[in-house]
């Protein structure tokens, strides 16, 4: 074995250096690669006698390689060990954190809620037809509550195509749900909803949610215990006092209005804020008027495909952002849609936080 070759790998001084050492010597037209193919070429004795050398001079050349291999890297990460320093009082780099926008958080408190309660999550189109939003909810063509709800209006594509509104309620799913599901129901429906409206209360899109319970001998009792339940676990307040005021839906019958009783309380910036619980007739007390709802008309019960003299329910539609806006305190609705990102970070949540509500609202006594 020729320690020219040898010495060759030891004199490399670097990685690259090497490397080239060991393409010359093994690569596919390298010294001993060449040595290798001459074998074919020689009569067998001539081969039997040369094959061990050449076979042995290779195994020489590889061990020797992986070895300087082995120590020019054990050098270099001495060098960096030796030269390498962090600086530990650097400030690190900013990362961004988004955060869960309060209509969103809401959104899956109320789910969590409601699914402790027995109640599932449906979904809807938000454009959605004429049919479902109006008609099949007990408002015929013409009839004044469709104007009460004015909204947005698609052209039709074709001329027989069904008249279609970006929704104005959340209350079609209703429909929707009897159809896909029949009964019983147990659900909640949460998603935009859209009417031509612009002020600091309201924006020409906003959040509802939608409750339904269709079952057998279902009473006005089962919706005001369900509501009552589901806003004292969502106002975390046990002394949240309602009032069922007698109202119209064309699509609820009877139908009632909600509303909660709170206290005018002075804070600490000398404003007065209204703060849920108690009841409204309480000195320094008032109702707010907190959402819609009723025992489903017959009628949305036989558009549903269902037939009322077996099946009764109830429904509710509260809205979204103004759930929000009462339990975490902000006063004007458009911030919710502007995008700023300090409001965002102010209201917002974090993916990660445990919702409060995650103990449930049926713990066992
Ligand atoms: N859909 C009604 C609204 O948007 C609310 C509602 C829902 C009322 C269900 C009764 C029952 O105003």
């Amino acid at each position: 074995m020729p320690d020219a070759l040898l010495d060759r790998i030891a004199a490399a001084a670097d990685l690259q250096e090497l490397d080239s050492v060991r393409v010359a010597l093994l690569g596919k037209s390298g010294e001993i690669t060449a040595k290798l193919k001459s074998l074919g070429a020689m009569d067998p004795d001539a081969r039997a006698a040369e094959a061990p050398k050449i076979h042995a001079e290779r195994e020489a050349v590889t061990n020797a390689i992986a070895e300087r291999k082995a120590a020019l890297e054990a050098a270099e990460l001495e060098r960096r060990l030796a030269t390498e320093t962090i600086d530990l009082s650097l400030p690190a780099t900013e990362s961004v954190n988004g955060s869960v926008h309060p209509v969103s958080q809401v959104m899956d408190e109320l789910a969590e809620i409601f699914a402790d309660l027995g109640f599932s999550v449906a979904e809807g189109p938000e454009i959605e037809t004429q049919w479902y939003n109006f008609t099949a909810l007990n408002m015929p063509e013409n009839h004044p509550a469709r104007a009460m709800q004015d909204t947005f209006y698609l052209q039709p594509r074709t001329p027989d195509e069904e008249p279609r509104v970006l929704r104005t309620h959340t209350s079609p799913v209703q429909i929707r749900s009897m159809q896909e599901h029949g009964a019983p129901i147990y659900a909640i429906a949460p998603g935009r909803v859209y009417r031509s409206d612009s002020d600091a209360t309201h924006t020409p899109m906003f959040h509802q949610v939608e409750g339904l319970v269709i079952d057998k001998g279902i009473h006005l009792g089962h919706l005001k215990w369900t509501l009552e339940t589901f806003l004292k676990a969502f106002f975390e307040r046990e002394d949240i006092v309602l009032r069922l005021r007698p109202s119209y839906f064309p699509f609820t019958e009877p139908s009632v209005e909600v509303d909660v009783g709170f206290a005018v309380v002075s804070g600490p910036d000398g404003k007065s804020r209204r703060v849920l619980g108690g009841s409204g007739d309480a000195p320094g007390h008032g109702w707010m008027e907190l959402l819609g709802s009723g025992m489903v008309n017959r009628k949305v019960i036989e558009f549903g495909g269902l037939d009322p003299d077996e099946w009764q329910g109830f429904a509710f539609g509260i809205g979204v952002d103004r759930l929000a806006m009462l339990k975490y305190g902000m006063d004007d609705l458009r911030a919710f849609f502007d995008g700023d990102q300090r409001w965002l970070s102010h209201y917002g949540f974090s993916a990660l936080d445990v919702p409060t509500l995650s103990a449930g609202v049926g713990t066992p006594a």
